[in-house]
């Protein structure tokens, strides 16, 4: 037992010297506060709490023409990489009706020099690059955005 604290006491000490070795660096970032709140670059802020999506859902409006509509999903552990894409396993044209769930429109198929592809262009295979799941979280900076008219 004696050794135990003897240790943890070495520990301890190691651990606020090196706390005062290490050099102080810090970033004025004029007080702007980002995800990792106002936390100094050199410090490791603490991990955000895991949101919670919600499991499913009716699908979200859309607010502007051309949006990537919203994820009305939970897609915890869904695996996107070279071989393998989860959320085609649904999405895909052929996938889709057994699956019950909406197609990738044909824009999903076109290369960016406009060639419509026989598969998933390249740009689209991504798919979080532009679709998101939503949280009720609050938004970070207050604004006052409207949805257009036309779609709400
Ligand atoms: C197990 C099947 C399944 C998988 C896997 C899946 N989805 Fe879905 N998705 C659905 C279904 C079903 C809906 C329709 C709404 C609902 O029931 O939640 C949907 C709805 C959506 C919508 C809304 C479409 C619209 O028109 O509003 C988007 C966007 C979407 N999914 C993206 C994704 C992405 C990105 C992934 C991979 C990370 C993914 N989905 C994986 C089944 C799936
Ligand atoms: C570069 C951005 C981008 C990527 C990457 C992308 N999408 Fe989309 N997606 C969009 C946009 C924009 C729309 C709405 C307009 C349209 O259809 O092009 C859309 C529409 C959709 C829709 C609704 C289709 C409809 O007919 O309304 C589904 C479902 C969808 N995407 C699923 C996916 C899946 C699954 C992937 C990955 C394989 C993916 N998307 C990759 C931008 C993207």
């Amino acid at each position: 037992m004696k050794k135990l604290i003897g240790a943890m006491l070495a520990c301890l000490m190691a651990g606020s010297l090196m706390a005062a070795e290490a050099p102080q660096i810090t970033t004025d970032n004029g007080g702007v506060k980002s995800l990792r709140n106002s936390a100094d670059l050199a410090i490791e802020a603490p991990a955000a709490q895991m949101k919670n999506f919600r499991k499913d859902g009716d699908l979200y409006t859309r607010q502007y023409m051309h949006q990537p509509p919203l994820i009305p999903h939970d897609i915890r552990n869904y695996e996107i990489d070279q071989k393998v894409n989860k959320c085609l396993a649904c999405h895909s044209f052929k996938n889709a009706t057994a699956m019950k769930a909406p197609k990738i429109s044909p824009t999903h198929f076109e290369s960016r020099d406009g060639l419509t592809l026989g598969e998933v262009s390249p740009r689209r295979y991504f798919c979080l690059q532009c679709h998101v799941p939503q949280t009720d979280a609050k938004p970070l900076v207050g604004n006052t955005f409207k949805p257009v008219d036309a779609l709400n």
